[in-house]
């Protein structure tokens, strides 16, 4: 088993990645006062460098980004530091780790919002979903429209982001452009009703995706910025009438900006990977650099879709939560260990850092 190409090295970029299994970014509610990494993140991070590749959970770009109770941010430099931490300690083993920079835009809550706002979206629409706020999980508010004037500062936002993610020690970026939060939310016609230039037609709902993405590449270089994207997913309340062209024309445009991996959510986000039509091979085709899959792939489908040219790397999320030595239990044959659903979002070391791998 050890002899298939997904325990052998790959390049991305300028780097070296030790095999081709990803771990997933996944939110774990654990951060600190200040919402910096606790040294707990440190130690979960760490446990898990036998990844190839580590993207880390959504890491808010702004105060006004954040959505969910006790997430990380990269905007302050108590949080550089507190990263620093976790960076140094996935590199001591060996290990490579990107940041997944996300604005929430309307999936939060004022409770989170600075001044007791309401959260910002493309439109005024309320998504029917929840987020976790308050130790439970809450309807989201009544979000407001951002006014046109005020997109150049969430690009910016995004920017400082990615500059501060190399001072923190990053391998790299991953633009969250996937389930259903703030830029996906201007790609689809579900929650994205405006009439300027970011909203109507593909391009103009595409824009602020590619514009957040272009002033990272432009900050850090292409070869460490990634972008995820879920073009069929429902996650978060979110729709959209015409997925297939609508990403058929962001791949071409992030070919133009070069950006290094297009990880992409097959299906519905931890669920089914049919949930609707969409021809994901005319992605991976169209686009030039990387392609990394997600989504219910265990060891037998990521061996196949890479032996088939399908996708290069693949992300595996849940399996990590409770296996952090996933790399090795793959390679033996060795069985999983289940996660325990109770410890997910929020507490300390219980259901993070005590799952043991195997001797
Ligand atoms: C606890 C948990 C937290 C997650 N947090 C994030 C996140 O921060 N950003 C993101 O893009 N996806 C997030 N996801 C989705 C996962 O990255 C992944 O797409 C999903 O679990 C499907 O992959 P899997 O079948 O290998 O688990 C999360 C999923 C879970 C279960």
């Amino acid at each position: 088993m050890t002899d298939q190409p997904i325990f052998e090295p790959f390049t991305l970029g300028a780097l070296t990645l030790d095999n081709r299994i990803v771990m997933a970014p996944l939110t774990r509610n654990r951060a600190g006062k200040g919402l910096v990494p606790s040294e707990l993140a440190a130690t979960y991070y760490a446990q898990r460098a036998s990844a190839g590749l580590i993207i880390s959970e959504a890491t808010q770009v702004s105060a006004q980004a954040q959505g969910y109770q006790d997430t990380p941010g990269l905007y302050t430099a108590e949080q550089i530091a507190g990263w620093r931490k976790v960076t140094d300690a996935v590199h001591a083993k060996g290990g490579r780790i990107f940041v997944q920079l996300w604005h929430v835009g309307r999936v939060s809550h004022v409770d989170l919002q600075p001044g007791g706002n309401a959260p910002v979206a493309p439109s005024a629409i309320r998504a029917a979903t929840k987020t976790f706020v308050n130790n439970g999980f809450h309807d989201v508010s009544e979000p407001r429209a951002l006014e046109l004037d005020e997109l150049p500062a969430l690009v910016e936002d995004f920017r400082q982001a990615a500059a501060n993610a190399i001072a923190a020690g990053f391998d790299g970026v991953e633009v969250h452009g996937a389930n259903g939060y703030l830029l996906e939310q201007f790609v689809k016609d579900g929650a994205n009703q405006r009439t300027d230039r970011y909203g109507g037609t593909i391009e103009n709902r595409a824009r602020l995706l590619l514009e957040v993405t272009a002033a990272v590449a432009k900050e850090i270089g292409a070869e460490r910025t990634g972008v995820r994207i879920s073009p069929v997913s429902p996650a978060s309340d979110i729709s959209c009438s015409d997925p297939q062209p609508q990403y058929d024309y962001i791949v071409e445009q992030l070919n133009a900006l070069g950006v290094v991996y297009l990880h992409v959510v097959e299906g519905a986000t931890g669920g089914p990977r049919d949930v609707a039509p969409f021809d994901y091979d005319a992605l991976r085709s169209r686009f030039k650099q990387v392609y990394l899959a997600n989504n219910g792939y265990d060891l037998d489908l990521a061996t196949d879709r890479i032996a088939q040219g399908k996708t290069d790397l693949v992300a595996f999320g849940r399996a990590f939560i409770s296996n952090p030595d996933l790399v090795e239990r793959l390679s033996a044959n060795a069985p999983l260990a289940p996660l325990d659903p109770a410890t997910l979002y929020g507490g300390g070391a219980k259901g993070y850092t005590d799952y043991p791998a195997l001797t």
